[in-house]
């Protein structure tokens, strides 16, 4: 089965409903090929109003979701609630949540289970830190993260691994192609060793970490790397380049 290029659009905590229609307006005047999925991920209060604008090509996703249902857990927001809005897609894992603030590999795990097992699909970002990537350690850290994950969950056909390098993440410092690309096949070997050859056939592992309109291209023709995970260029009309990059 091919695997079909996918494009994600982090927003993070930026934007207003002002800019979150310039935003949309944009992506309208974009031909977005059948072979590519698009999915854009507003903060949380903007949810329902970037699903009720954006065109039917577009989906959008939450930036985060705890592991149950409802309860007492201020702040927080389930992939029960995710769903009734109509939203079908979750970030977890992302490395500011990891980072910032605090969330461990068995955290992650849990809330991937729990957002899939209610019906979202989940864009499940793993990567290294600069200081792990020089001490010679960036499978290391990369496979615990999968494995984590593998050791909550049993069907995969609804995650996509979003691979981002923590010391490329709004750093300008782009991993290289052929950087990305290295990480990328030794994350779907050891798929293939651990979980299942139809596992690493089929999942999609995009990259993110300083993607530009500029340098999407040459990254997208590495090949096991199957879309992009974007930050700062989603907010801006580059967005349209990297969504074009598969060509
Ligand atoms: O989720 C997106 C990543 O954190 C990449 O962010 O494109 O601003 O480096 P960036």
């Amino acid at each position: 089965m091919e695997r079909k290029f996918f494009v994600g659009g982090n927003w993070k905590m930026n934007g207003d409903k002002k800019f979150i229609n310039e935003l949309v307006e944009c992506l309208k005047k974009c031909p977005i090929e059948q072979s590519v999925e698009v999915v854009v991920a507003p903060p949380t209060i903007y949810l329902d109003y970037t699903k009720s604008i954006v065109p039917q090509n577009v989906q959008v996703a939450a930036q985060n979701s705890y592991k149950v249902a409802k309860g007492a857990f201020t702040g927080e927001i389930s992939p029960a609630m995710i769903k009734d809005i109509g939203i079908d897609w979750v970030i977890i894992g992302h490395s500011e949540r990891r980072n910032v603030f605090g969330e461990n590999d068995n955290l992650i795990a849990e809330k991937v289970a729990h957002a899939l097992e209610t019906g979202l699909s989940v864009i499940a970002c793993i990567g290294e830190k600069l200081e792990e990537r020089e001490a010679g350690q960036t499978e290391a850290v990369v496979f615990q993260q999968v494995k984590a994950i593998a050791g909550k969950i049993g069907e995969w056909k609804n995650v996509v691994i979003a691979y981002e390098p923590v010391w490329a993440i709004g750093t300008g410092k782009t991993a290289t192609p052929q950087q990305a690309q290295e990480v990328h096949q030794k994350l779907r070997e050891y798929i293939k060793k651990e979980i299942s050859e139809k596992v690493a056939k089929e999942i999609r592992i995009i990259y993110g970490g300083s993607v530009t309109g500029a340098n999407a291209k040459e990254l997208a023709k590495e090949k096991d790397i199957d879309g992009f995970l974007v930050g700062g260029a989603s907010l801006k009309p580059e967005f349209i380049d990297i969504i074009k990059a598969n060509k």
